[in-house]
């Protein structure tokens, strides 16, 4: 009897999250205690996310969001908000290495806010993804939880919904359709939501790991997945 329900739980700690976000924060710091420029940061931050990607889904991640642009992000130097918008532009092959993971690529933004030409790169990147079933890459550009949530609002307005249920409401989300977060994890140390997620991270554990983000790898992700497998989720109940 011990033994087997010793087994029950091992097997049970075995359990991935079934969606992680990450909040990627510190590339600025990150350069900064290296003594470069703070664009060294984010550079080595577009690396960091391959890395978190490719880990997540190698290990049966269905659903990544990443925040990595939000709508304050705007008010940073143009230099800043620039170059971020230029590591985007020139990247290479991410509608193949997603392919090749068969994720499907979502915008969790205000399509409005972004530079036309990555407007295009972004609906290319959902055209192309759209028949993708194993994985989903949620992507935070240009995003804000009050922001989402006040845009679902009017959108409920303007199509005349006169009561709103849960169900209703969540169709007006980004995240349409997606469940929720399992896991938020913020990197560089710093324990906020920052605006992220505002309304999905209601039953969502968080993790804080001490790093900040152009150092998350394959091994960050496996203690963020170790971290979550420690927990016990109740949902309000007993
Ligand atoms: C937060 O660190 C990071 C950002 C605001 C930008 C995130 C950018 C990346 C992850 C790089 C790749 C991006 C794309 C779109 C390919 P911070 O600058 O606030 O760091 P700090 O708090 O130490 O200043």
């Amino acid at each position: 009897m011990a033994w087997f329900k010793r087994k029950n739980k091992e097997q049970k700690s075995q359990v991935v999250p079934r969606h992680i976000a990450f909040i990627a924060d510190g590339n600025g710091r990150w350069a900064t205690e290296k003594g470069l420029p703070r664009f060294e940061g984010h550079k080595s931050g577009k690396e960091a996310i391959k890395k978190v990607l490719d880990r997540c889904y190698e290990r049966g991640i269905e659903i990544v969001s990443l925040f990595c642009f939000s709508t304050e992000n705007f008010n940073r130097p143009k230099e800043e908000v620039d170059y971020i918008f230029n590591l985007f532009r020139n990247w290479e092959g991410l509608a193949e290495s997603l392919i090749k993971r068969d994720a499907k690529f979502r915008l969790m933004g205000d399509l409005g806010l972004i530079p036309e030409d990555i407007q295009e790169k972004l609906k290319e990147l959902t055209e192309k993804t759209a028949d993708c079933k194993t994985h989903v890459l949620n992507f935070g550009f240009a995003y804000g939880a009050r922001h989402e949530i006040v845009n679902a609002v009017n959108n409920l307005i303007k199509d005349g919904v006169k009561e709103v249920t849960e169900e209703i409401f969540e169709k007006y989300l980004y995240t349409a359709g997606l469940a929720d977060p399992d896991l938020i994890v913020r990197a560089s140390g710093e324990q906020r939501l920052s605006n992220f997620m505002l309304y999905q991270a209601a039953y969502a554990e968080f993790y804080f790991p001490q790093k900040y983000w152009p150092d998350f790898d394959a091994k960050v992700v496996d203690e963020c997945i170790e971290a979550y497998q420690k927990r016990k989720r109740r949902f309000g109940k007993v």
